[in-house]
């Protein structure tokens, strides 16, 4: 059970039919730039790392996103997510290439335009040769073709999700201690793990039964699940996958789209996505690795701190919509730290270049 936890375990990430240059390094790199210039806003201040900070695990420590205007909903890490067959808190776009399109337009964050981006790498000459260089010429758009316009909105996306392909997690002093298991030291195992870490590791993959959802060595089923997590006053409960489902079939980027680069359209996500009224608030499961400086949590970071994202566990609490799928735990205070203890073990920082 423990090596299915264990970093050791991921496979490599699945290819992406869907993006041709999902694993093309230059791509990566025209991405990675593309991710950290605040160019690509309307204001000229917002880039994805205003949200997305890597001293913070890409996130922003705010609980709900801050840039030409306030988002609805929490920002999450991006570490791994390249893993994650939908995006988003309610799985409302099926790939990173169309996710990265999304906060591009949204009037709360980059504030832009699929023209004006375009014309910004119309008009770098760097960029523009980076970009010929991976998709052939920039088409001349200007007699208003949209096809033309959106192949190339798209490519863009490609690009930035080929970087996020590469922004993956580090190991944890948790993988060392499975590696110690693994090895039969008991003497390094001491080491890496105090007694309380041992206990609630215990406690997260048995009583708790925290595994039913966080599993796999990202900690996360990426599946959707309604956890009772309540609203903040005056919000409207978040219907969730239930909307996300539906906007995801319905979006011109997805998978079966246009623009897609798989001619064979094998989008098994999309013919098999589930639906119904069990998806009424159930957001994404997010990975709990690297947990720490990502406070707070929740879609909306509505728990400030670990403890208290416990505490709610233990209770769980009628959900405001839809049925909580969470049972209440009846662990008492020391467990409850205990189980904090083994998240923290989790923690392991994530860098990339930054200009
Ligand atoms: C204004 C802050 C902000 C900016 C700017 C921003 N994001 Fe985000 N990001 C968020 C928020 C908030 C969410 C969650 C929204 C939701 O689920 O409804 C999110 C979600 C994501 C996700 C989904 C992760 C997951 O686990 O589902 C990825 C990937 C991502 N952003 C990448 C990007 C990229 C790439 C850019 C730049 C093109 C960007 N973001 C710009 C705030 C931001
Ligand atoms: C039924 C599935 C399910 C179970 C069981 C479950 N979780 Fe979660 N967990 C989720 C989902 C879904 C979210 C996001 C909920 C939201 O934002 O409304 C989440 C969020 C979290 C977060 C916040 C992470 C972040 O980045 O915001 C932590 C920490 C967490 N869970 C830990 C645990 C622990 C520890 C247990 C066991 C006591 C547990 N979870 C049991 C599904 C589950």
């Amino acid at each position: 059970m423990l090596q299915s936890l264990w970093l050791e375990s991921l496979p490599k990430l699945p290819p992406d039919p869907s993006n041709a240059v999902a694993d093309n390094p230059a791509a990566a790199e025209f991405g990675r730039q593309l991710f950290f210039d605040a160019r690509l806003s309307a204001n000229g201040d917002v880039s994805c790392a205003t949200c997305h900070q890597q001293e913070l695990r890409f996130t922003d420590g705010l609980q709900k996103a801050q840039a030409t205007g306030t988002t609805a909903r929490h920002t999450p890490s991006i570490v791994g997510t390249a893993y994650s067959p939908w995006q988003f808190w309610d799985g409302r776009r099926d790939s990173q290439w169309s996710q990265a399109l999304g906060p591009l337009e949204d009037t709360n964050e980059h504030a832009t335009s699929r023209a004006q981006v375009v014309n910004l790498i119309t008009d770098d000459p760097e960029y523009r040769a980076t970009y010929e260089s991976l998709f052939g010429a920039l088409p001349d758009w200007s007699d208003s073709d949209s096809v033309m316009l959106n192949t190339a909105f798209a490519n863009i996306g490609k690009s930035i999700a080929a970087f996020e392909r590469t922004v993956l997690p580090t190991k944890s002093r948790f993988d060392e201690y499975v590696q110690a298991i693994v090895d039969h030291d008991a003497d390094r195992q001491r080491q890496l793990f105090s007694d309380d870490e041992v206990r609630g590791l215990r406690l997260f993959i048995g009583k708790a039964n925290c595994m039913q959802c966080h599993n796999g060595p990202l900690f996360t089923n990426h599946e959707f699940h309604n956890t009772g997590v309540i609203s903040f006053p005056g919000d409207v409960p978040d219907t969730a996958r239930v909307a996300g489902v539906r906007e995801v079939m319905a979006n011109e980027f997805n998978c079966r789209g246009l623009y897609s680069d798989d001619v064979e359209l094998r989008c098994a996500e999309l013919d098999f996505a589930r639906t119904g009224v069990e998806l009424i608030g159930a957001f994404k499961t997010p990975s709990l690795r690297n947990l720490e400086n990502t406070e707070p949590f929740m879609h909306k970071g509505q728990i400030g701190t670990i403890a208290d994202v416990l505490n709610h566990y233990n209770e769980a609490p009628d959900a405001m919509i839809g049925h909580n799928e969470a049972k209440p735990l009846g662990l008492d205070k020391r467990e409850l730290g205990q189980i904090e203890a083994f998240l923290k073990t989790l923690a392991a920082p994530v860098f990339v270049e930054t200009s």
